[in-house]
C-alpha cells in the first residue's frame, strides 16, 4: 500500500463519513444492547471489579532486575558505568567515514550488527514501558537504569539523523559480519554506515525512529527538557520525511531483506503519528490516524499480532488510551468514532488472546506461538499489550470486555499475561527459564559472539569460529537475554549454533521488561503521559 500524503477533506468524503458514522452508531449501539441484556440475565448489580492482590511480587522484581541488564550486554561505544565485566569499548569508529558519530546504540542480537529498524523499536517499547510502569521500576530501583539504556539508543538515533531527509539505518555489513565470529571489542572488520534518503526512502524505519524519539521525549520531559525537545524535533522531521517520501526501506536497500525485511510502512506511520500525538497534543496527528489515513491503513476489526515488523496492535492499544481516559471535546465526532474503532480492534486482539479458539496458536504448555524463529517475541510482546490493556480497564473502572457472547474481566487479561511471563521464567514442560541469568536452568549455549568467547582470547575473524564450535557452555553470561524460544511442541535445543531458538534480541528484552514491570505490582496506570 502506498502512503497517501494528501489530506482527504473534500465535501464528498464528508457525506461518506457521515454515513459511516451513522452506521457505526447503530452497530455499536446494537452490540451494547446485546451486551447489557446478557449481563442482566446473570447479574442484577454491577459487581466490584476483581483486582489482583496488592504488594510487590518478588519473582517479577527479580526478573526485571535481570532482564534490564541485557541492554548493557548489547551496548556499543565508549562504555560508561559498565556493569558487565566481560564487556568493553567497541565500535568507536562507527560512522566516521560518513562524518557522523554512530559509536553508541546497541548490537541487535548475537552478532555485531547495529540494525536501526529493530533498535528503534526496542527504544519505543522500552520508552512505553517506562511511561506506563516507571513507578514500578522506581520501586525496585530500576528506573534510572532503564532510562539510561533508552538514552544510549536515542543518543545514537539523534546522530543517525544528521539532516532532514537522511537517516542512517545500519552500521556494519551483514555479509562481512556473519563471516566472522568475534567479540565486538576485537573486531577490526569494515563497518559501513548505510542511509535512507529521498532517492532511497524508508518510511517504515524513519517512522519507527520517529516513534522512538517521540516516546522518549515524554520519558525525559521533566528531568531533561532540553534533551526532550531535541528528540521531539527529530521525531517531527523524521515523520515528515517518512510521509513525504513513501517507501519500504528493504526495497530501497535490498540486502536488508535477509535480516529485517519490512512488510510495509503504513503501520509504522500510524504508530509514529500516535506517539507524536501523545508527545505534542497536536490534533493534526489525530486527524492523520483517523479521517486522513485510518480507513486505508488501520485494518479496523482485523487484529494482528504485535512484533518488530507489525505495529498495528501497539497502535490500537496506545490510541485506546484516548478513548479510555477521556476524549478531548475538541475532537470532531467522526474522528472520535474512528478512535473508537481502534479501541474495538484492540479489544478484538484481547479476545483473540483470551478465547479458546486461539488454542491453535498456543503450545500445550500454554505459550502463544506463531513462528519458529524467535517464537517468544509474539508471546511476550502481546502479553505486554494485554497487561497494559487490563490496566487501562482497571484504571478507568471498565469492568468487562465482551468477546463473542462472553464477558471477560480485566483480571483475565492480567492472568493471561502472567501465564506468558511465568512460562518464560520456567513454568513450562522443559522446566527451563528462557531468561538468561534467572533461575538455575536457563540456556547455557546462547548464540552470542561476545558471550561465547573468553575475554583474554585473541581471535581474528575466522578462527573465532572455534568458539562457536566449542562443546563447552558460554564462558560469559549474556544476562537478561531472552532467547528465541521453544518449538511448538514446547521443546528447546540448547545449542550455540541453533540461532533460530538460541539467539536473543534487544526487542525481546524490551517486551519482557515491559511485561514484568507491569506485573511487579498492581497500581493504576497514569491517565496522561504529559
Ligand atoms: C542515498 O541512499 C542510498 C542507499 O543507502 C545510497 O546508495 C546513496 O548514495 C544515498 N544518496 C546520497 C546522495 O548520499
Ligand atoms: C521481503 O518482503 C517483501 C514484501 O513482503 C516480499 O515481497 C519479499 O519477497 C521479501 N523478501 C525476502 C527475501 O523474504
Ligand atoms: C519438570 O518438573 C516437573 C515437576 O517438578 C517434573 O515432573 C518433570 O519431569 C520436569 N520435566 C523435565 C523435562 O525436566
Ligand atoms: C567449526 O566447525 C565447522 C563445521 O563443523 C568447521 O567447518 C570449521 O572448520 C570449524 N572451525 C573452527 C575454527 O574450528
Ligand atoms: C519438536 O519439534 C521440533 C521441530 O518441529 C522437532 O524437530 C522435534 O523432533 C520435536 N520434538 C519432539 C520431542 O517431538
Ligand atoms: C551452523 O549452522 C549453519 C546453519 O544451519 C551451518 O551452515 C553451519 O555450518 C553451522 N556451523 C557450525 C560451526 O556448526
Amino acid at each position: 500500500m502506498e502512503a497517501k500524503t494528501k489530506s482527504t477533506s473534500d465535501s464528498d468524503e464528508w457525506h461518506w463519513w457521515l454515513l459511516v458514522a451513522a452506521m457505526v452508531v447503530l452497530v455499536t449501539g446494537a452490540a451494547y444492547v446485546t451486551m447489557w441484556r446478557n449481563f442482566h440475565e446473570h447479574r442484577h448489580e454491577v459487581p466490584q471489579i476483581r483486582r489482583p492482590p496488592e504488594g510487590f511480587v518478588q519473582k517479577y522484581s527479580e526478573a526485571l532486575r535481570v532482564s534490564t541488564q541485557f541492554f548493557d550486554v548489547q551496548k556499543s561505544g565508549k562504555l560508561e558505568n559498565n556493569r558487565i565485566e566481560w564487556r568493553g569499548d567497541s565500535g568507536l569508529n562507527d560512522g566516521k567515514d560518513e562524518n557522523v558519530d554512530l559509536s553508541k546504540g546497541m548490537y541487535d542480537a548475537g552478532d555485531l550488527m547495529k540494525f536501526g529498524f529493530p533498535m528503534a523499536f526496542t527504544a519505543t517499547v522500552l520508552a512505553w514501558s517506562i511511561l506506563e510502569y516507571g513507578q514500578h521500576m522506581e520501586a525496585v530501583n530500576e528506573l534510572k537504569h532503564a532510562q539510561q539504556s533508552l538514552k544510549w539508543i536515542t543518543d545514537y538515533l539523534i546522530n543517525a539523523h544528521p539532516s532532514d531527509n537522511v537517516l542512517y539505518i545500519q552500521v556494519g555489513d551483514p555479509e562481512i559480519d556473519h563471516k566472522c565470529w568475534q567479540r565486538p571489542e576485537a573486531s577490526t572488520e569494515k563497518r559501513p554506515a548505510t542511509q535512507v534518503n529521498n532517492s532511497h526512502p524508508g518510511s517504515d524505519v524513519a517512522s519507527e525512529t520517529a516513534a522512538a524519539m517521540a516516546a522518549a521525549s515524554l520519558v525525559f520531559k521533566n528531568q531533561d527538557p532540553g534533551y526532550s525537545k531535541l528528540l521531539l524535533g527529530h521525531a517531527q522531521k523524521l515523520f515528515e520525511f517518512a510521509n513525504n517520501y513513501p517507501g519500504v526501506y528493504s526495497k530501497s536497500i535490498p540486502i536488508i531483506q535477509e535480516y529485517y525485511n519490512s512488510s510495509g510502512f503504513v503501520d509504522e506511520l500510524l504508530w509514529a503519528a500516535s506517539w507524536l500525538y501523545h508527545a505534542t497534543g497536536d490534533h493534526d496527528y489525530i486527524r492523520y490516524v483517523t479521517v486522513v489515513h485510518g480507513n486505508a491503513f488501520a485494518n479496523w476489526g482485523d487484529p494482528t499480532w504485535f512484533s518488530w515488523d507489525n505495529k498495528l496492535a501497539g497502535t490500537q492499544v496506545l490510541l485506546s488510551r484516548i478513548n479510555f481516559f477521556g476524549m478531548d471535546t475538541r475532537i470532531p465526532i467522526v474522528e472520535s468514532m474512528n478512535l473508537q474503532m481502534y479501541r474495538r480492534t484492540a479489544e478484538a486482539l484481547m479476545c483473540t488472546i483470551l478465547l479458546p479458539s486461539a488454542t491453535k496458536e498456543k503450545t500445550n504448555g500454554g505459550l502463544i506461538w506463531l513462528n519458529e524463529w524467535d517464537s517468544l517475541q509474539y508471546a511476550i510482546g502481546n502479553a505486554f499489550l494485554a497487561v497494559v490493556f487490563s490496566d487501562y480497564m482497571f484504571t478507568s473502572k471498565t469492568p468487562y470486555l465482551y468477546c463473542n457472547g462472553k464477558l471477560y474481566e480485566p483480571i483475565n487479561l492480567r492472568d493471561f499475561a502472567i501465564s506468558q511471563a511465568d512460562y518464560v521464567l520456567g513454568n513450562n514442560p522443559m522446566n527451563m527459564s528462557y531468561l538468561v541469568g534467572y533461575g538455575l536452568n536457563y540456556p547455557k549455549y546462547v548464540h552470542h559472539r561476545g558471550a561465547s568467547i573468553p575475554v583474554g582470547s585473541i581471535t581474528s575473524c575466522q578462527d573465532g569460529f572455534k568458539w562457536l564450535n566449542s562443546t563447552r557452555p558460554n564462558p560469559n553470561l549474556a544476562i537478561g537475554a531472552v532467547v528465541g524460544g521453544p518449538f511448538l511442541n514446547d521443546t528447546y535445543i540448547d545449542s550455540r549454533n541453533n540461532s533460530m531458538q538460541a539467539e536473543p534480541t534487544t526487542y525481546n528484552s524490551a517486551f519482557f521488561v515491559g511485561l514484568v514491570s507491569g506485573l511487579v505490582a498492581s497500581t493504576s496506570v497514569v491517565r496522561s503521559f504529559t
